[in-house]
């Protein structure tokens, strides 16, 4: 099997499960993601997919909880065109390429730095796209983004891995550095 090589453990293997159900739903004729970045993505990297027991339904819960929060953001942006986004625990979500943001969006997708690493070899980049390399519980990485703009914060599948002290801390660091804006975020 050719491809980029994925050594992956924990919290963060699980970013290969969501990438692999949205792939699969995006072979799916009727697709309500349509996230052919994803299914470019499976198809790039060298991983025995079949020992995460994914299948075509899985794949469809993945894709309504994506599309909601794809159409939260996509509302935000519509009444902020000057806005951020913060996608924090992105994994390989492909949301950016999904929504294709206009000119006046920075877009910033934060995970762990080996999650950073393997996004960098699969995505192309593009103009305000800003990868951050950082676990969302260091209090440092908010200091390369912009306060001063209406902000999104989504965050789909991430809160599961934050104890309850850290998220509330992470929540109260965002509420503090942002001037303005919304989260939304997916619990489960
Ligand atoms: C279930 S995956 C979801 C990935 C992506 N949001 C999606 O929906 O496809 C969980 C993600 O949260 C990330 N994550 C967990 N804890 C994190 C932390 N403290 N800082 C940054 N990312 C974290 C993992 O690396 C992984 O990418």
């Amino acid at each position: 099997m050719a491809g980029e090589k994925v050594n992956l453990t924990g919290a963060k293997e699980t970013l290969l499960l969501t990438l692999y159900g949205k792939a699969l739903e995006s072979r799916l004729p009727n697709s309500l993601l349509r996230d052919y970045f994803a299914d470019e993505a499976v198809r790039n990297i060298d991983y025995d997919f079949s020992r995460l027991k994914v299948d075509n339904n899985l794949g469809i819960g993945l894709a309504i909880r994506a599309k909601t929060l794809d159409v939260c953001v996509q509302d935000f942006l519509a009444r902020n065109p000057d806005a951020i986004v913060l996608h924090l625990g992105c994994g390989l979500d492909t949301r950016i390429f999904r929504i294709d943001p206009p000119a006046g969006v920075d877009w910033f997708d934060v995970d762990y730095p080996e999650v950073i690493d393997l996004r960098r070899k699969l995505y192309p980049v593009r103009d305000h796209y800003h990868l951050i390399a950082s676990s969302v519980t260091e209090p440092g990485w908010l200091n390369e983004v912009p306060r001063d703009r209406p902000a999104i914060v989504v965050a789909e599948g991430l809160t599961p891995y934050l104890g309850a002290e850290e998220g509330q801390q992470l929540f109260s660091r965002l509420v503090g550095h942002l001037s303005s804006g919304e989260l939304v975020f997916r619990c489960l």
